[in-house]
Protein backbone atom coordinates (compact mmCIF):
# COMPACT_ATOMS: atom_id res chain seq x y z
CA UNK A 1 0.00 0.00 0.00
CA UNK A 2 1.93 3.07 -1.09
CA UNK A 3 1.22 6.53 0.81
CA UNK A 4 2.08 9.84 -0.09
CA UNK A 5 2.69 11.09 3.16
CA UNK A 6 6.07 10.93 4.61
CA UNK A 7 6.93 7.44 2.50
CA UNK A 8 6.34 6.34 -0.97
CA UNK A 9 6.33 3.07 0.20
CA UNK A 10 8.68 -0.06 -0.86
CA UNK A 11 6.36 -0.59 -4.12
CA UNK A 12 8.55 0.70 -6.65
CA UNK A 13 11.88 -0.81 -5.42
CA UNK A 14 10.52 -4.93 -5.20
CA UNK A 15 11.35 -5.96 -8.61
CA UNK A 16 8.52 -7.39 -10.75
CA UNK A 17 10.51 -10.52 -12.61
CA UNK A 18 12.79 -10.97 -9.64
CA UNK A 19 13.95 -14.43 -10.57
CA UNK A 20 14.66 -15.37 -6.54
CA UNK A 21 14.88 -14.64 -3.34
CA UNK A 22 18.45 -13.33 -3.69
CA UNK A 23 17.39 -11.09 -6.73
CA UNK A 24 14.55 -9.37 -4.21
CA UNK A 25 17.59 -9.54 -1.26
CA UNK A 26 19.93 -7.50 -3.34
CA UNK A 27 16.93 -4.97 -5.18
CA UNK A 28 16.56 -4.36 -1.44
CA UNK A 29 19.91 -2.67 -0.65
CA UNK A 30 18.55 0.06 -3.29
CA UNK A 31 14.91 0.35 -1.62
CA UNK A 32 14.13 4.16 -0.45
CA UNK A 33 10.87 3.31 0.10
CA UNK A 34 10.66 5.56 3.93
CA UNK A 35 12.98 7.53 5.72
CA UNK A 36 14.34 4.38 7.70
CA UNK A 37 17.20 3.65 5.20
CA UNK A 38 18.85 6.86 6.06
CA UNK A 39 20.00 5.94 9.37
CA UNK A 40 20.66 1.95 9.57
CA UNK A 41 23.67 0.78 8.08
CA UNK A 42 22.33 -1.62 5.33
CA UNK A 43 18.77 -3.70 4.46
CA UNK A 44 18.57 -6.78 6.46
CA UNK A 45 16.38 -9.05 4.17
CA UNK A 46 14.86 -12.36 5.23
CA UNK A 47 17.40 -15.93 5.13
CA UNK A 48 16.95 -19.75 5.16
CA UNK A 49 16.32 -21.90 2.46
CA UNK A 50 13.94 -21.36 -0.43
CA UNK A 51 12.13 -24.41 0.20
CA UNK A 52 11.92 -23.40 3.81
CA UNK A 53 7.76 -24.26 4.83
CA UNK A 54 7.95 -21.71 8.04
CA UNK A 55 8.72 -18.29 7.60
CA UNK A 56 8.84 -16.77 10.85
CA UNK A 57 8.15 -12.69 11.07
CA UNK A 58 9.82 -10.35 13.39
CA UNK A 59 9.85 -6.52 13.23
CA UNK A 60 12.92 -5.02 12.12
CA UNK A 61 16.55 -5.62 12.85
CA UNK A 62 17.88 -4.62 15.88
CA UNK A 63 21.76 -2.97 16.52
CA UNK A 64 23.67 -6.29 15.99
CA UNK A 65 21.30 -7.09 13.28
CA UNK A 66 21.72 -3.81 11.52
CA UNK A 67 25.49 -4.09 11.91
CA UNK A 68 25.74 -8.01 10.19
CA UNK A 69 23.13 -7.25 7.76
CA UNK A 70 21.48 -10.75 8.87
CA UNK A 71 17.86 -10.89 11.15
CA UNK A 72 17.85 -12.61 14.59
CA UNK A 73 21.62 -13.10 15.11
CA UNK A 74 21.29 -10.58 18.34
CA UNK A 75 19.98 -11.85 21.62
CA UNK A 76 16.31 -12.46 20.87
CA UNK A 77 17.86 -14.05 17.54
CA UNK A 78 19.62 -16.50 20.09
CA UNK A 79 16.69 -17.34 22.16
CA UNK A 80 14.61 -17.83 19.06
CA UNK A 81 16.68 -20.45 17.73
CA UNK A 82 16.65 -22.16 21.22
CA UNK A 83 13.25 -22.34 21.53
CA UNK A 84 12.47 -23.41 17.84
CA UNK A 85 14.95 -26.14 18.94
CA UNK A 86 12.75 -26.93 22.19
CA UNK A 87 9.41 -26.73 19.40
CA UNK A 88 11.28 -29.54 17.52
CA UNK A 89 10.86 -27.20 14.41
CA UNK A 90 13.81 -28.17 12.05
CA UNK A 91 15.94 -25.47 11.64
CA UNK A 92 16.11 -25.60 7.19
CA UNK A 93 12.40 -25.78 7.33
CA UNK A 94 12.31 -21.69 8.40
CA UNK A 95 13.14 -18.88 6.40
CA UNK A 96 13.15 -15.47 9.31
CA UNK A 97 12.68 -11.87 8.66
CA UNK A 98 11.26 -9.19 9.44
CA UNK A 99 8.00 -7.06 9.05
CA UNK A 100 10.38 -3.51 8.62
CA UNK A 101 14.00 -3.53 6.69
CA UNK A 102 15.96 -0.95 8.58
CA UNK A 103 16.75 -0.72 11.78
CA UNK A 104 14.82 2.28 13.74
CA UNK A 105 16.42 3.65 16.41
CA UNK A 106 16.84 6.81 18.48
CA UNK A 107 20.40 8.43 19.05
CA UNK A 108 21.30 8.97 22.72
CA UNK A 109 24.82 9.66 23.64
CA UNK A 110 26.52 6.88 21.53
CA UNK A 111 23.92 4.06 22.39
CA UNK A 112 21.62 3.33 19.83
CA UNK A 113 18.31 2.66 21.38
CA UNK A 114 15.50 0.61 19.48
CA UNK A 115 12.27 2.44 18.58
CA UNK A 116 9.39 -0.13 17.14
CA UNK A 117 8.27 1.40 13.69
CA UNK A 118 5.29 3.25 13.17
CA UNK A 119 2.20 2.19 10.74
CA UNK A 120 3.41 4.29 7.91
CA UNK A 121 6.95 2.39 7.96
CA UNK A 122 5.13 -0.68 7.98
CA UNK A 123 2.81 -0.54 5.28
CA UNK A 124 6.04 1.14 3.21
CA UNK A 125 7.98 -2.24 3.93
CA UNK A 126 5.11 -4.66 3.21
CA UNK A 127 5.54 -4.96 -0.23
CA UNK A 128 8.73 -7.03 0.32
CA UNK A 129 7.27 -8.93 2.77
CA UNK A 130 4.70 -10.03 -0.22
CA UNK A 131 7.40 -10.68 -2.43
CA UNK A 132 9.11 -13.14 0.15
CA UNK A 133 5.91 -15.06 0.28
CA UNK A 134 5.24 -14.97 -3.16
CA UNK A 135 8.33 -16.63 -3.84
CA UNK A 136 8.32 -19.07 -0.47
CA UNK A 137 4.41 -19.70 -0.48
CA UNK A 138 4.87 -21.16 3.22
CA UNK A 139 3.03 -23.50 4.50
CA UNK A 140 3.10 -21.70 7.74
CA UNK A 141 3.74 -18.47 8.83
CA UNK A 142 4.54 -17.45 12.64
CA UNK A 143 3.64 -14.37 13.89
CA UNK A 144 6.52 -12.90 15.88
CA UNK A 145 4.87 -10.16 18.37
CA UNK A 146 2.71 -6.85 17.49
CA UNK A 147 4.11 -5.73 14.85
CA UNK A 148 4.72 -8.19 12.48
CA UNK A 149 0.80 -9.24 13.63
CA UNK A 150 -0.18 -5.44 12.20
CA UNK A 151 1.29 -6.63 9.28
CA UNK A 152 -0.50 -9.32 8.40
CA UNK A 153 -3.45 -8.83 10.26
CA UNK A 154 -3.90 -5.49 10.19
CA UNK A 155 -4.23 -2.86 13.11
CA UNK A 156 -6.73 -4.50 15.47
CA UNK A 157 -4.79 -7.53 15.74
CA UNK A 158 -3.84 -8.31 19.69
CA UNK A 159 -0.66 -11.19 20.04
CA UNK A 160 -2.57 -11.51 23.38
CA UNK A 161 -6.14 -12.43 21.83
CA UNK A 162 -4.20 -14.49 18.98
CA UNK A 163 -1.67 -16.64 19.85
CA UNK A 164 -1.06 -20.29 20.04
CA UNK A 165 -3.93 -20.75 17.59
CA UNK A 166 -3.54 -21.66 14.03
CA UNK A 167 -5.64 -18.67 12.23
CA UNK A 168 -6.35 -19.58 8.13
CA UNK A 169 -4.77 -16.83 5.59
CA UNK A 170 -7.10 -13.83 6.38
CA UNK A 171 -8.48 -12.40 3.46
CA UNK A 172 -7.66 -8.76 4.25
CA UNK A 173 -3.69 -9.99 4.00
CA UNK A 174 -4.64 -11.59 0.52
CA UNK A 175 -5.65 -8.76 -1.42
CA UNK A 176 -2.14 -7.27 0.02
CA UNK A 177 -0.61 -10.26 -1.27
CA UNK A 178 -0.85 -12.51 -4.70
CA UNK A 179 -1.95 -16.01 -3.01
CA UNK A 180 -4.11 -17.58 -5.58
CA UNK A 181 -4.63 -20.53 -3.51
CA UNK A 182 -3.95 -19.05 0.04
CA UNK A 183 -2.13 -22.39 1.11
CA UNK A 184 -1.22 -21.03 4.42
CA UNK A 185 -2.05 -21.15 7.59
CA UNK A 186 -0.54 -18.53 10.54
CA UNK A 187 0.16 -19.06 14.32
CA UNK A 188 1.02 -15.65 16.42
CA UNK A 189 2.90 -15.41 19.53
CA UNK A 190 5.30 -13.08 21.38
CA UNK A 191 8.06 -11.80 20.05
CA UNK A 192 11.54 -13.35 21.73
CA UNK A 193 12.38 -9.82 23.12
CA UNK A 194 9.52 -9.72 24.92
CA UNK A 195 10.53 -12.77 26.75
CA UNK A 196 14.09 -11.41 27.32
CA UNK A 197 12.00 -8.54 29.16
CA UNK A 198 9.76 -10.36 31.05
CA UNK A 199 9.19 -9.84 34.71
CA UNK A 200 9.03 -13.94 34.61
CA UNK A 201 11.42 -14.96 31.76
CA UNK A 202 10.64 -18.75 32.09
CA UNK A 203 6.39 -18.64 32.13
CA UNK A 204 7.07 -16.68 29.21
CA UNK A 205 9.70 -18.68 26.99
CA UNK A 206 7.38 -21.76 27.87
CA UNK A 207 4.57 -20.02 26.40
CA UNK A 208 6.45 -18.96 22.92
CA UNK A 209 7.90 -22.66 22.76
CA UNK A 210 4.21 -23.90 23.28
CA UNK A 211 2.63 -21.54 20.33
CA UNK A 212 5.98 -22.82 18.24
CA UNK A 213 4.94 -26.24 18.56
CA UNK A 214 1.51 -25.41 17.75
CA UNK A 215 3.24 -24.08 14.68
CA UNK A 216 5.43 -27.33 14.26
CA UNK A 217 2.94 -29.63 14.53
CA UNK A 218 1.07 -28.19 11.04
CA UNK A 219 3.90 -29.29 9.48
CA UNK A 220 3.29 -32.35 10.12
CA UNK A 221 -0.22 -32.58 9.05
CA UNK A 222 -1.61 -32.53 5.87
CA UNK A 223 -3.03 -29.41 3.60
CA UNK A 224 -6.52 -28.87 5.05
N1 LIG B 1 14.10 -8.59 16.52
C1 LIG B 1 13.42 -8.73 15.37
O1 LIG B 1 12.21 -8.56 15.32
N2 LIG B 1 14.09 -9.07 14.29
C2 LIG B 1 15.38 -9.27 14.26
O2 LIG B 1 15.90 -9.58 13.22
C3 LIG B 1 16.09 -9.13 15.48
C4 LIG B 1 15.42 -8.78 16.60
FE1 LIG C 1 12.50 0.28 2.16
FE2 LIG C 1 11.54 -1.07 4.21
FE3 LIG C 1 13.92 0.05 4.37
FE4 LIG C 1 11.76 1.57 4.41
S1 LIG C 1 12.35 0.05 5.96
S2 LIG C 1 13.60 1.93 3.19
S3 LIG C 1 10.43 0.46 2.99
S4 LIG C 1 13.37 -1.61 3.00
Amino acid sequence: MTTQQTTTGADRYVPTDAADLAALRSAAAGCRGCELHRDASQVVFGRGAPDARVVMVGEQPGDVEDQQGLPFVGPAGRLLRRAVDDAAIPVDQIYLTNAVKHFRFELRGRRRIHQTPDRVHIAACRPWLVAEFAKLRPRVIVVLGATAGQALLGPSFRVTRSRGVPMPWPDSAQRVGDFPDAPAELVATIHPSAVLRADDRDVAYRGLVADLTVAGRLLTRGHP
